[in-house]
């Protein structure tokens, strides 16, 4: 629930409660970056925000055994919005994939979009003119550039099923299950068709409607609701091709409408055509303005602490945190115009260097953004 508080009069600032969750690997690093953006705008268009800091993943296990408490639960419920880094280690060294599935970084992120009903994940993918030298797409295939935003479901499907691993007569075998009701597609069908109409006015719906029963159904409702949208456009798109279209025509698409899985494979697709996945951001949000903010990249142990993280999808996070929970236009678009000012004055992370740019390490390049607000 979104309750600013507002300051005794005089002061006059608009105060926020943000529960901020570093996590692991270059989570910690990319989200100082982020507040130190925030906190610039909160001092030039005049709030504050009130940070309160949360142990998830690794980070919780370490110290709680668990990667995500009940109290940390409860923390982010009582937050305004919550800011998020990254979670998780590497699978191969880490001792926290030792423990069993439902112990590990992974979990904790699962059952808090679950716990905070954080159903719609909203994933822009679009190409700044200024990265167009790190897309590896060739310039007859990018044309005018592309501006996408990808709506996975995020607390239905494959990620939430019923799963086991069995063995019979000495065979090992896993189950996952699929599974939406109807309520579920029709909510996010038409946060994607209410997105859609502040856009371009088109819906790309994926599924697997030639092969699963849960696709036809996801179709079936999909069409249901776009008739209340009749200014939109909709077609149907199975997931292999638009795996293909991505890399064939990325500019043809304005809302990708998605479950779960398919979502979470595209976006890694679409962020990778913009350049680096160091650039996209997501917000998840529930049925009110309350909402999870954090980049749709991972935790990137490998290079946690060398202050080679690229912080732009978390600073763009922190600007979609600003406009979608706290009403505060004016300063996500300050946050945005600054992020592609830096680009354009050709400063460039280790991620989306190109020949003839200034290379920066993560805390420059926050520093950077800030002093543009
Ligand atoms: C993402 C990530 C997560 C997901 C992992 C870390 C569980 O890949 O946010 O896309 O699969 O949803
Ligand atoms: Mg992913």
């Amino acid at each position: 629930m979104l309750c600013p508080s507002i300051c005794k009069k005089g002061a006059g600032k608009m105060k926020y409660k943000i529960a901020v969750i570093p996590g692991d690997g270059i989570g910690p690093e990319i989200v100082s970056e982020a507040i130190k953006v925030l906190e610039k705008a909160g001092e030039k268009f005049g709030f504050q925000l009130e940070y309160t800091k949360l142990l998830m993943g690794g980070a919780s296990i370490d110290v709680h055994g668990v990667p995500l408490t009940d109290d940390t639960i409860a923390a982010a419920k009582a937050s305004d919005a919550v800011l998020m880094g990254s979670i998780g280690g590497d699978a191969k060294t880490s001792p926290w994939y030792k423990l069993e599935p439902s112990k590990r970084p992974e979990a904790g992120l699962l059952k808090i979009r679950k716990s905070l009903n954080l159903f719609a994940n909203l994933r822009p993918a679009y190409l700044y003119e200024e990265l167009k030298e790190a897309c590896p797409l060739r310039d007859d295939i990018i044309g005018g550039g592309f501006d996408m935003m990808i709506m996975r479901e995020l607390t239905g499907g494959l990620y939430f099923g019923e799963r086991r691993t069995t063995l019979e007569n000495g065979i090992r075998k896993a189950v996952d299950t699929l599974t939406y009701d109807e309520n579920e597609i029709r909510r996010i069908a038409k946060r994607g068709f209410d997105i859609a109409r502040k856009r371009r006015k088109k819906v790309t719906s994926v599924d697997k409607a030639n092969v699963l029963d849960s696709s036809r159904l996801w179709r079936a409702v999909v069409e249901e609701v776009a008739k209340e949208y009749p200014d939109v456009e909709l077609n149907h798109m199975l997931v292999d091709n638009c795996a293909m279209q991505l890399v064939r025509d990325p500019g043809q698409f304005d809302v990708i409408l998605t479950e779960n899985m398919f979502g979470d494979i595209l976006s890694d697709e679409a962020s990778m055509v913009t350049g680096s996945i160091g650039m996209l951001s997501s917000a998840s949000l529930n049925e009110t303005k309350f909402g999870l903010y954090e980049p749709s990249h991972g935790s990137a142990p490998d290079i946690a602490g060398t202050d080679k993280a690229n912080p732009i999808a978390t600073i763009l996070s922190a600007a979609m945190m600003l406009r979608f929970s706290l009403d505060l236009d004016e300063a996500a678009d300050a946050v945005e115009k600054a992020v592609k000012q830096v680009l354009r004055e050709g400063y460039r992370t280790a991620d989306i260097m190109s020949a003839g740019c200034v290379q920066v390490g993560c805390r420059q390049m926050g520093d950077l953004i800030a002093e543009r607000i």
